[in-house]
């Protein structure tokens, strides 16, 4: 009896282990209505898998929690995905499958990314040590023939001034904005200049997006409303020309964008936690 009932303890324990490609259908059934609008985690399964470090909680070795570790440099850690099957929530497992990640991120600081609605997960992320870093809001904007008089820039003097962030948006990915990423990007021709009169109006930084084809995004914008205005209408010719499907615009929210060719999307808050400080 004894025995048997420690064999029940011990199916019923959670494990974290490495996702499996044989895991897939079990983690979109629980995954099919995680938000209002669905999830994305079906877009991005197969990409996951290959970059690895893509977790899976399991009891029984049945799939009922994810999270997906992206070591995007040798500074950060990035964590996405969290998800815990609706059934088995409010049990600790949210809380060890980040533990789990940290204990792989090491030192790293650890960043992740939050709807600003969404008070589970910012309570969660909060009740292990995670800060607000930053809000930061998402705009829609629609591809479009347009002009402008934006350019690339070739200076870092000419864009660090307008830099009032410690990160920047890549693919849905925070990264850190220092001067050697700057250096880097400039390089990349990836840094957009408003200029009148040989006065740099705004900056702006665009990618297009690695997991989702056909979208285009600003990851950073900053300047005035004149300059920010000359970019956005660059980011709509761009699409244009791309044919985009569609273009995301991320703003930190404190520079409000109230032009009305953009759609306002969610705000989100970016969460960080300094794993060195812990150590
Ligand atoms: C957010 C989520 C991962 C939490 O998973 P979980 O396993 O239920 O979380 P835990 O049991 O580890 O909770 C840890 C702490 O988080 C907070 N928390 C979790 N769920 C909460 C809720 N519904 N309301 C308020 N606080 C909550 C609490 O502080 C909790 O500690 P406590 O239970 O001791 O009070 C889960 O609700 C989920 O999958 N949500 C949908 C997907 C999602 O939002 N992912 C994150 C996107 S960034």
């Amino acid at each position: 009896m004894l025995i048997i009932l420690i064999g029940m303890i011990y199916n019923n324990t959670m494990q974290i282990r490495d996702a499996q490609p044989s895991d897939k259908q079990a983690v979109l059934d629980f995954c099919k209505e995680t938000f209002s609008w669905g999830d994305y985690i079906a877009d991005v399964w197969d990409s996951w898998i290959l970059q690895g470090n893509l977790f899976v909680a399991v009891e029984n070795d049945t799939p009922i929690g994810l999270s997906h570790l992206v070591f995007t440099d040798n500074r950060q850690a990035w964590l996405e995905g969290i998800r815990i099957h609706p059934n088995y929530r409010r049990k600790g497992y949210g809380r060890k499958i980040i533990s789990h990640c940290e204990s792989i991120a090491n030192s790293k600081t650890i960043r992740m990314i939050i709807e600003s609605d969404n008070t589970p997960s910012i309570d969660l992320a909060r009740s292990i040590g995670y800060d607000i870093e930053d809000w930061w809001r998402l705009y829609a904007l629609v591809p479009k023939k347009e002009t402008s008089s934006v350019i690339t820039a070739s200076d870092i003097n000419q864009v660090s001034r307008f830099i009032s962030s410690n990160t920047y948006v890549d693919s849905w990915k925070w990264l850190p904005l220092e001067k050697s990423d700057l250096e880097e990007l400039l390089q990349q021709k990836r840094i957009l200049l408003s200029i009148q009169n040989e006065r740099v109006l705004a900056i702006g930084i665009w990618n297009e997006s690695k997991n989702f084809a056909n979208v285009l995004q600003l990851g950073f914008i900053n300047g005035t409303d004149e300059g920010m205005l000359d970019i956005l209408r660059f980011i709509q010719n761009k699409g244009y020309e791309l044919h985009s499907e569609r273009i995301q615009i991320f703003s930190q929210a404190k520079n409000i964008l109230e032009m009305e060719l953009l759609t306002k999307r969610p705000l989100f808050y970016l969460m960080k936690k300094d794993l060195k400080k812990n150590l």
